[in-house]
This record gives structure tokens, sequence and C-alpha cells, in this order.
């Protein structure tokens, strides 16, 4: 299917209100077929919970979407865009951005150094000698990237090991550094590759509390990939299962828990 084919999920809505769209998005590793055929529309400010049983394409998923792999087949459009051979660097400037199921921070950096790491783009190449100089405008842009990050780094609960390297924190924190790091610049569209792993029951609480703040205050849209059914369940307006590559069920939360289907292949009794 072409991506200017792909129906809408909310008919009547303009266009430009699909923040992403997949028309037969397919991943395949070599005779693996990680991701079949997947179609799927999302609109701006839904939060769309992605589950299914270990192995169904998740992870595969959220790396088309995000640059990390380019699909076999299909199309992947932002915005109405078409966006399927962009670069995960392209998209991420794009406000694509995502955590990663392993933790990726950068153990050497401080928390703060890591959560600048993905603002550091926008003083690029305007003047590196402003920076070595003091100029003014220079201090002020710094002052703001750092009033930024740390304002991110007290909302994820992170301000008491600001200054602390990221190798030195447990588990529960590195993944929390690594949502901070997500979300400090502004995304449209954030990724959310099981941010609930590691975590301890107020970590949980505490990120849930976060994301849904998020997707009040700025339409947020977001994919969220998670284990934890009730976490899931909670957060989310609508929920996609994926069982070996493919969509089995696609609805609301309340009618996926009672779908025979996905009972069978994923949530059990
Ligand atoms: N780089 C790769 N090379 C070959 N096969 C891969 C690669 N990455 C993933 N796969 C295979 O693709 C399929 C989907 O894997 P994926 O990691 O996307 O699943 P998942 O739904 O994220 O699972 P989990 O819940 O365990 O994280 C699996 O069969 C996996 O073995
Ligand atoms: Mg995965």
């Amino acid at each position: 299917m072409d991506v200017a084919q792909a129906t809408p999920a909310t008919p009547g809505r303009p266009d430009t209100e699909t923040v992403l769209r997949l028309a037969d998005v397919t991943v395949r590793f070599g005779g693996i077929t990680a991701v079949d055929a997947v179609t799927l529309d999302v609109p701006r400010g839904q939060v769309v919970g992605l589950i299914g049983p270990n192995g169904a394409g998740k992870t595969t998923l959220l790396d088309a979407i995000s640059g990390l792999r380019t699909p076999t087949e299909g199309r992947v459009a932002l915005d109405g865009a078409d966006v399927t051979s962009r670069s995960a660097a392209w998209l991420s400037r794009h406000g694509v951005r995502r955590t990663f199921q392993r933790h990726q921070a950068f153990g050497w950096l401080s928390v703060r150094q890591n959560v600048l790491v993905p603002l550091e783009w926008r003083t690029r190449g305007r003047g590196l000698l402003g920076d070595v100089l003091g100029l003014p405008h220079r201090r002020r842009e710094t002052a703001a990237l750092l009033e930024r990050a740390d304002e991110v780094i007290e909302l994820c609960g992170l301000s008491a090991v600001r200054d602390v390297s990221a190798a030195t924190l447990p588990i529960g924190r590195l993944r929390l550094l690594e949502f901070a790091r997500a979300i400090v610049d502004a995304p449209r569209l954030l990724l959310l590759d099981e941010p609930t792993s590691g975590l301890g029951p107020r970590e949980t609480e505490l990120l849930r509390e976060v994301l849904l703040g998020l997707v009040e205050r700025h339409e947020l849209t977001v994919v969220l990939v998670e284990h934890d059914i009730d976490f899931v369940m909670g957060l989310a307006d609508r929920i996609v299962c994926l069982v070996q590559g493919s969509v089995l069920a696609d609805g609301p939360p309340a009618e996926i828990r009672r779908n025979p289907e996905v009972i069978a292949a994923y949530l059990g009794s």
C-alpha cells in the first residue's frame, strides 16, 4: 500500500492530524520476517501501547520508525511526509525521539551532561568562536539549554544525582536518565521501548505521572512498548497487539483486555 493511500485512523480529520503513518511496513532478517506488513495511523496526541509476546517484532518496528533500520518493504510517513529512508539522526532532529530496551547512557558523562547531549545540535555551527570568547548571545543560549536540562532532570527525579557520572547509577535511575534525554528536546513523536523495565514501584509511578503530564500539556504523540500490562493499559488511549510481526488486534485498552485472541496469544487468563 502506498503511504498516500493509507486510510486515516480518524476519518474526517485533516491529514496533518496524523503524525505517524505506517503503510505495509515489513522488516526481514534473512528468512525471518520480524515485522510483517504493519499498517497503522497514529493521530496527534495519541498514546499507543504496543504489546505482544517476546520476538513479536515490537523493537524492530520502533527501529523502522526511528530510522535505525530501513524497512524491507512499505513506507513510513511523519506529519504527511515520507521519511522511510531518513536516517536516525535526521528523524531525531525532526522530533522523533526514543528510548532503548537496554539503556544507552554515556557512562563517563554526568547525568546533566547526558541530558545536554540531545540539545547540543541546537548550538552547532552558530559560532564556536562565540563559545570560546563567551559572547553574550552564546552565554544566553547556553544558559537556556542548561535551564531546560535541569528542568527535565528535576521532573525525572534526578536532581540529587545531577553531577554524578551515569556509570555509577543504579538501573532504575539509568532508565529515567534515558527517558529524560528522550524528552528534553520537546519530541513530536516519542517512542519508548519497555521504559518501566528495571524501575521500582515509585519510579514507575513517577514515570507514569511525567508521561501523563507531557501528553496533556504538549499533545505529545507516543508509541509505548511495554510488558507491564497495567502500566500500558492505564496510560494508552489505544492498544496494538503484535504477534509474529503482524497486528493481531487494535483497539481501546478495555476491548483488548477481553479480546480472546489477545488473551490466547499473549495476555493469558
Ligand atoms: N538484528 C537482528 N538480526 C536477526 N534477527 C533479528 C534481529 N533483531 C531482531 N531479530 C528477530 O526479529 C524478531 C523480532 O524481534 P524484536 O526484538 O523486534 O521482538 P520484540 O517484540 O521487541 O521482543 P521482546 O519483547 O523480547 O523485546 C525475533 O524473531 C528476533 O529474533
Ligand atoms: Mg523488544
